[in-house]
């Protein structure tokens, strides 16, 4: 008996009181749908399946409404996601500018093998995007919402020890 506990799918054990609480922020409605997932989403850093069911017993709306917006915008993601986020440029300027070298840097570095978007610790996404719109400033990356230009293999590693280095201070205090 204990064992099922213990094996109990974290997903299942998750609070729904958080989801609840951003439903009332945003109001019970359909019309609610979109800003609700935006906020679950920066919440949890993706659409967990169970949650989106549950929005859909909330608003009173079929669970496939809600999951056929979830999968329409770009912006949500069905996907776990890591605590940090990697968006390469993939776009025209910034493959010729060599993105390849920077994408195989981060990888090697996080740990992602070929494949692989989220590393198993849950720490890192890496996310190839289209054009950022900062051709000039070819290969772009952006890291966790800041922007870096001209990016080489060595800058994306010491913006990631930069960031490694605060998660093991934050870790500590
Ligand atoms: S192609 Fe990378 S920013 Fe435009």
């Amino acid at each position: 008996m204990s064992q099922a506990i213990v094996d109990k799918p974290a997903v299942a054990e998750r609070s729904f009181q958080r989801v609840q609480q951003i439903i009332e922020e945003c109001g019970a409605t359909k019309s609610s749908l979109i800003p609700i997932l935006q906020k679950v989403q920066e919440e949890y850093r993706y659409l967990p399946q169970e949650i989106l069911a549950f929005i859909a017993t909330a608003l009173d709306v079929p669970p496939a409404t809600v999951f056929g917006v979830a999968t329409f915008y770009a912006q949500f993601s069905l996907d776990p996601k890591g605590k940090n986020i990697i968006k390469v440029c993939d776009g025209t300027a910034c493959h010729v500018r060599g993105n390849k070298t920077i994408i195989s840097a981060i990888c090697k570095k996080v740990g992602l093998k070929d494949g692989e978007h989220t590393t198993s610790d849950m720490r890192w996404t890496l996310e190839k995007v289209s054009c950022l719109g900062a051709c000039g400033l070819a290969p772009a990356v952006v890291i966790n919402e800041q922007i870096f230009g001209r990016m080489t293999p060595e800058k994306v590693i010491a913006a990631i020890n930069e960031i490694q280095e605060d998660d093991k201070l934050k870790v500590k205090k």
